[in-house]
C-alpha cells in the first residue's frame, strides 16, 4: 500500500549527504536497491541518481512498527526516510562516496512499491539488450546509463555556454518541412489538409540555417533533432542529434578555429581532458593513402603502403593484373603478428571480402628467418626481396595485400587495420586523437545513377584553384568541405556554401539537375539568395556519438534516453504502429498490404 509524502522535504540526494552532516537529521527518498534482514538490523541501500546511501532500521530507535514496517522492503521499492546521520558502525565502504556514513532512521514511509523488476538494476548489467529496451525506464535507472545521460546534460549545457559566448544565437528551425538534401531516405508524414501532399521530417537544418544567414543572424546553431531513414548501425539512430551551426563571412579556419576551442573546452569541463591545439588537420587524400579511411583512427600505426609501383610487372597474375586494370595494390604491416596461424588469416580474407575483396595476400616472415606466403610461387627471389623492403617487412611481422580498384583496395584495408586494431587491443578509449580531415571530392561518381553525385550536398563551395577542371575532369575537383574525426568516428562535418549563383548554376548543371528541378527542390533557397547573400559557411556535429565516445561506450544508444533497434522499431511504446482507418481515411491514405499488392 502505497502512502502519501505529506508533511516530508526531501532535504539531500542519497549521495549528497557527507561526513559534514553528521550528527544532524536528513530526509532522503528514493528507491531500495537492496535491502538485509539481519534480525536484529535491517539494512537498506537507498539509490537515486546521486548515488548509493546506507540506512539502518533498528527497533530500539525507529519503534517496533517502522521496524516491521521496514522488514517489508523489496528492491525497487520507493522509500522516504527520516534519520540521524552517523559514522559508519560497520566496516566502511571505500567502494561508495557515502561509504563513511549511515543513516540511523526514525521514520519510514512507503511512497510505492514495486513489483519484481524483469532485471536487477546494477551496473554493467549482462541483461539482453532486447530486454533492457523494453523496459527502458528501469534500465535508465542504472549507474552508468545514468552517468551517461548526466554527461549529456552537463555537455550540452557547456557547448550552449560556449557559443552563446561567441556570439551565436540559438534560433529553431522547422520538424515539418520539406526534403533537405542530404541524401538518405526521408521519414515523411502526411498532410490532412492537402491530402496526398508530405511533409519531410529533417534530415539536418542545413536550407534553414543558410536562409538565416541570408536573414542576417550571423551566427546560429542548434541542438537539433534530425531524422534520416537509413540502415541502423552502432553510430547511426533514425533519429539524432546534431549541434548545428552556421557563421556568416568566414572561410574554413574560421570555422576550424572556432570549433577547435569549442571542443577544447568541452573535453576540459567535461573529462578533465586537455586537447592540444591546433587540432592536426589532414587532407582525404593522405587520409584515403595512409589509411584508407576518410575517418582515420590514428591511435595507432599499421598505415597502408603503396606498392603499386614495385609489382606492376612482378610474375604474380593478381597483381600484375589489378596495376594493368588500372588499380593499386597495398600492404599493411601487422608487426610481430608473422606467427598468425593459416586459419586466423583465411578469417581476416573472409573478413575483406564484405569490403569488396576478392582476396587477401600475405607473406608471413618467420623469426627464423623463413618466408611464408600464398603467393610466393609466382615471384622471383628478388621481386620478393623487393616486396618485403618496400613494406620495411622484418622477421616475425606478417604483411597482408590487397589488389584491385583504388576504392576497394582502401576499403578492404581500411577496415581491416580497424579489425586487427581491435583483435590486437591496441585501441584505448582514453586516449582522444582529433583530426580535421579537409578538402574531400566535390563529387562521388555513383554506378548506379550512372551520374556524379554531390560527396557532401550541392551547395558545397568547390576550392577555388579547382574550379577550372569541373568541365573537363569534375572527379579531380576538391572541396571546401571538412570532417572533424575522434579515434575513427566521424563526430562532424561541414564546408563552405556557394554563395555566388554562377558557381551554384554550374554546381547544378553537372549533378545533372535541369533549372526546372533545381528550382522545384530549393526554389526559395534560391529565390533567397538573390536578395543579398552573405559568404558562409558551417558545421554539424553529431552530438550521440560525441557523447558516446566522451562515455566510452561502444553504441550511441547508450546514450540516448529512448533509442530505437536495427529495425527502427521502439521496443517499449511498440512504435510504429498500425493506425485506425478513420485516421487514415482523413489523411486520404489507403494501406495496402503486400498480399493485396500482389
Ligand atoms: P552530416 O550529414 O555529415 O552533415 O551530419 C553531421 C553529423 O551528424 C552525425 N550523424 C548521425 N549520427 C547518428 N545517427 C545518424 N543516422 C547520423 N547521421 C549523421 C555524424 C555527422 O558527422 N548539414 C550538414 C552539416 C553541415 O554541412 O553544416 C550535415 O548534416 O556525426
Ligand atoms: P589464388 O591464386 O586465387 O589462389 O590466390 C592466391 C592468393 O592471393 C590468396 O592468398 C588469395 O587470398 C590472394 N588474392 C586473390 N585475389 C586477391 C586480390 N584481389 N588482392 C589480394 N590478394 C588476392
Amino acid at each position: 500500500m502505497a502512502e502519501s509524502m505529506k508533511g516530508l522535504k526531501r532535504s539531500h540526494r542519497a549521495a549528497e549527504v557527507t561526513k559534514a552532516d553528521i550528527g544532524s537529521t536528513v530526509t532522503v527518498m528514493g528507491w531500495v536497491q537492496k535491502s538485509r534482514n539481519k534480525g536484529g538490523v535491517i539494512f537498506v541501500d537507498l539509490r537515486d541518481r546521486s548515488g548509493i546511501l546506507q540506512i539502518i532500521f533498528e527497533e530500539a530507535n525507529c519503534g517496533s512498527e517502522v521496524f516491521e514496517k521496514a522488514a517489508r522492503l523489496r528492491s525497487e521499492f520507493v522509500i522516504a526516510v527520516v534519520g540521524e546521520v552517523c559514522e559508519r558502525a560497520g566496516a566502511v565502504n571505500t567502494n561508495l562516496a557515502t561509504g563513511e556514513i549511515e543513516v540511523v532512521a526514525r521514520q519510514l514511509r512507503i511512497l510505492a512499491e514495486s513489483e519484481t523488476p524483469p532485471f536487477h538494476i546494477e551496473e554493467n548489467s549482462k541483461t539482453k539488450d532486447e530486454v533492457r529496451l523494453k523496459y527502458r525506464y528501469l534500465d535508465l535507472r542504472r549507474p552508468d546509463i545514468q552517468r551517461n545521460m548526466i554527461m549529456r546534460s552537463k555537455a550540452c549545457i557547456v557547448i550552449r555556454n560556449f557559443l552563446a559566448e561567441n556570439g551565436f544565437l540559438e534560433i529553431e528551425t522547422p520538424m515539418l518541412t520539406k526534403s533537405t538534401p542530404e541524401g538518405a531516405r526521408d521519414y515523411l508524414v502526411p498532410s490532412r489538409v492537402h491530402p496526398g501532399s508530405f511533409y519531410a521530417l529533417p534530415q539536418s537544418p542545413q536550407l534553414f540555417k543558410q536562409l538565416l544567414m541570408v536573414s542576417g543572424y550571423d551566427r546560429y546553431f542548434q541542438l537539433a533533432r534530425c531524422f534520416r531513414d537509413e540502415d541502423l548501425r552502432a553510430d547511426r539512430q533514425p533519429e539524432f542529434t546534431q549541434v548545428d551551426m552556421e557563421l556568416s563571412f568566414v572561410d574554413v579556419d574560421d570555422v576550424i578555429d572556432v570549433n577547435e576551442r569549442l571542443l577544447a573546452r568541452l573535453f576540459k569541463e567535461i573529462l578533465d581532458v586537455e586537447v592540444p591545439l591546433p587540432i592536426p588537420r589532414m587532407t582525404w587524400q593522405e587520409a584515403m593513402d595512409r589509411f584508407g579511411s576518410d575517418k582515420p583512427d590514428t591511435r595507432f600505426g599499421m598505415e597502408l603502403v603503396d606498392v603499386t609501383n614495385v609489382v606492376k610487372d612482378c610474375g604474380f597474375g593478381v597483381f600484375s593484373g589489378a596495376v594493368a586494370a588500372g588499380g593499386s595494390v597495398r600492404g599493411i604491416n601487422a608487426r610481430g603478428q608473422g606467427q598468425m596461424p593459416r586459419k586466423k588469416i583465411d578469417a581476416l580474407t573472409a573478413f575483406v571480402k564484405d569490403y569488396g575483396a576478392k582476396g587477401l595476400a600475405y607473406i608471413a616472415l618467420g623469426e627464423d628467418g623463413a618466408v611464408k606466403s600464398s603467393f610466393a610461387k609466382f615471384m622471383s627471389e628478388e621481386e620478393m626481396q623487393a616486396l618485403i623492403s618496400a613494406m620495411q617487412g622484418e622477421a616475425g611481422d606478417l604483411l597482408l595485400f590487397a589488389a584491385d580498384s583504388n576504392k576497394v583496395v582502401w576499403a578492404s584495408l581500411g577496415a581491416l587495420r580497424i579489425h586487427l586494431a581491435e583483435m590486437l587491443g591496441l585501441l584505448d578509449k582514453n586516449q582522444y586523437n582529433f583530426l580535421w580531415v579537409t578538402e574531400f571530392p566535390l563529387l562521388e561518381w555513383s554506378d548506379e545513377e550512372q551520374r556524379f553525385t554531390a560527396m557532401h550536398h550541392p551547395f558545397t563551395m568547390p576550392m577555388e584553384e579547382d574550379l577550372q577542371y569541373i568541365d573537363s575532369d569534375p572527379g579531380r575537383v576538391r572541396a571546401k568541405a571538412y570532417d572533424i574525426v575522434l579515434n575513427g568516428t566521424e563526430i562532424g562535418g561541414g564546408s563552405v556554401r556557394i554563395h555566388q549563383d554562377d558557381i551554384q548554376e554550374k554546381m547544378f548543371e553537372v549533378l545533372g539537375f535541369t533549372k526546372e528541378r533545381a528550382y522545384d527542390q530549393f526554389g526559395f533557397l534560391l529565390d533567397a539568395f538573390r536578395y543579398g547573400v552573405p559568404p558562409h559557411a558551417g558545421l554539424a556535429y553529431g552530438l550521440d556519438r560525441l557523447i558516446m565516445l566522451m562515455s566510452k561506450v561502444d553504441t550511441i544508444r547508450d546514450v540516448i534516453a529512448f533509442p530505437k533497434v536495427k529495425d527502427a522499431s521502439c521496443l517499449m511504446t511498440g512504435a510504429p504502429t498500425v493506425v485506425d482507418d478513420k485516421q487514415l481515411q482523413e489523411l486520404g491514405i489507403a494501406a495496402v498490404s503486400e498480399e493485396e499488392e500482389n
